[in-house]
């Protein structure tokens, strides 16, 4: 038996896609599955933390143990992740979220005319960056999928977003597929994750959390 790492701690994890309504039918996502979200909310569990999960539309079933609440678009997911930091001891960013929402979206569905159609777009919160810069903290972490100079990009959002721990992963191998490879980037340096089923991995993060997590929470 996994001794219980995270007993008594509570962990609040975003997954899967936003969706940005155009329209009542239309709207801007991206090919998140929240596979890897889902196996970090299990592995969670299984390290015997409280989870909550706060998930975009996927099509995965409610990890054993988790409490999900649902939501669609980035600002959504702001509102439930602020309902429940305040209560959480460790927060991890998983979601990938859109980068901008559709400022004038519309009631009803769009006709096609002669015309060209221009969508304004406005950037969208940084969730993980609005939590890791609160008073007190959860110990934060966060996910970074580049499609090239992934350590460089992804340590310099670790230290701009002011995260104890950053999961880099290649798009290339994290979206939708059932394993990933990731590099785990902390204060005290790299450490390399190969190949593996996406909860092999997440099993794999929740040590790696539980072994840093009381170096720096500080209460
Ligand atoms: O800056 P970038 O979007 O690449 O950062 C990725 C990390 O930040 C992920 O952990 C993601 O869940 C989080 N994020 C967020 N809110 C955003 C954008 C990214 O929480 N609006």
């Amino acid at each position: 038996l996994q001794p219980k790492l995270l007993k008594g701690k509570r962990v609040l994890i975003t997954a899967g896609p936003t969706f940005e309504r155009i329209d009542a039918v239309r709207g801007i996502t991206n090919t998140s599955s929240g596979k890897m979200g889902y196996a970090i909310a299990r592995a969670a569990y299984e390290a015997g933390a409280e989870v909550v999960l706060v998930s975009g539309e996927t099509a995965l079933a409610t990890p054993i143990g988790a409490r999900r609440i649902n939501v669609q678009s980035a600002q959504q997911m702001l509102a439930a992740v602020e309902a429940e930091v305040a209560a959480s001891d460790i927060f991890i960013g998983v979601a990938a979220v859109a980068d901008y929402y559709v400022l004038n979206p519309s009631e009803q569905k769009i006709k096609k005319d002669a015309h060209i159609l221009t969508l304004e777009l406005a950037p969208n919160p940084d969730i993980l960056a609005g939590v890791s810069s609160r008073p007190n903290p959860p110990f934060c972490v966060g996910f970074a999928a580049e499609s090239e100079n992934l350590l460089e990009y992804a340590e310099a959002k670790r230290l701009r977003k002011k995260l104890p721990l950053l999961v880099a992963n290649l798009v290339q191998n994290a979206f939708g597929a059932d394993t990933n490879e990731v590099v785990l980037l902390d204060d005290h340096g790299e450490t390399r994750l190969h190949s593996a089923p996406k909860i092999d991995i997440a099993r794999k993060l929740m040590a790696h959390i539980a072994r840093l997590y009381p170096s720096v929470k500080t209460d």
